[in-house]
């Protein structure tokens, strides 16, 4: 799988959102992670549709989407109007996980499942069939800026094996979301991710050269 650097624009600075935007993508970033909090399920809310529509106006790049939202099956038709490329939910939140996940896909978009930092990963595993994206994350879900939890790596390996096992190891991203910058990539690679959220790591200063300093370990 192509190794792929997904800068979260939750770090961006909204007063020049889309310069910023501009930056990762002239960086050579693939996805553009974009985290949509309710205030319900994770305690900050974030952004949501309108953002989402102003930005697609402005360039191409794939829209990964990380929903942090209650019951977040009653939008994701909506999210997908707008530009959704990819619609990952959590697993913590799925009252009917197959039925949501088919229907991420019947809409024409490509289907994640995540899970949180205490969740067991053998939770996701019944689903593996019906993803394209398996999100690992390795903070608490909610803010920026936290600290990697190393001991969250052990999940990235086991369900990189687990999707070999079954066949799909070429067919389903493993993404990694939280802590990530030049001094955990390695760990996150090394254990099989091959998709690189970031967001303080790459919005926080020289933009351009900060994705380039991430991607040069892939
Ligand atoms: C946290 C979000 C992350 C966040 C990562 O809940 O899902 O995508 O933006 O931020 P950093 O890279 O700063 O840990
Ligand atoms: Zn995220």
């Amino acid at each position: 799988m192509d190794r792929i650097l997904a800068p979260s624009i939750l770090s961006a600075d909204f007063s020049h959102l889309g310069e910023d935007i501009d930056a990762v993508v002239e960086a050579g970033a693939k996805y553009l992670h974009i985290d949509v909090m309710d205030g319900i399920y994770v305690p900050n809310i974030s952004f949501g549709m309108p953002v989402i529509k102003s930005i697609r106006k402005r360039t191409d790049i794939v829209f990964d989407l990380h929903l942090m939202i209650t019951k977040p099956e009653r939008y994701i038709k909506t999210f997908k109007e707008l530009g959704a490329d990819i619609i990952t939910v959590h697993v913590e939140t799925l009252e009917h996980p197959v039925e949501t996940l088919k229907e991420i896909r019947a809409l024409g978009a490509k289907a994640g499942i995540a899970l949180n930092p205490e969740t067991p990963i053998e939770t996701i595993f019944p689903y593996l069939g019906l993803v394209d994206l398996v999100m690992v994350m390795t903070v608490r879900p909610g803010i920026g800026g936290q600290t990697y939890i190393h001991e969250c790596t052990n999940k990235i390996a086991a369900v990189a094996m687990e999707l070999t096992k079954l066949q799909l190891r070429d067919k389903v991203d493993v993404e990694v979301d939280g802590g990530l910058g030049v001094d955990t990539v390695d760990e996150a690679l090394y254990a099989g991710a091959n998709v690189i959220v970031a967001g303080t790591n790459v919005f926080h200063g020289d933009i351009k050269a900060n994705a380039e300093a991430i991607m040069s370990h892939f």
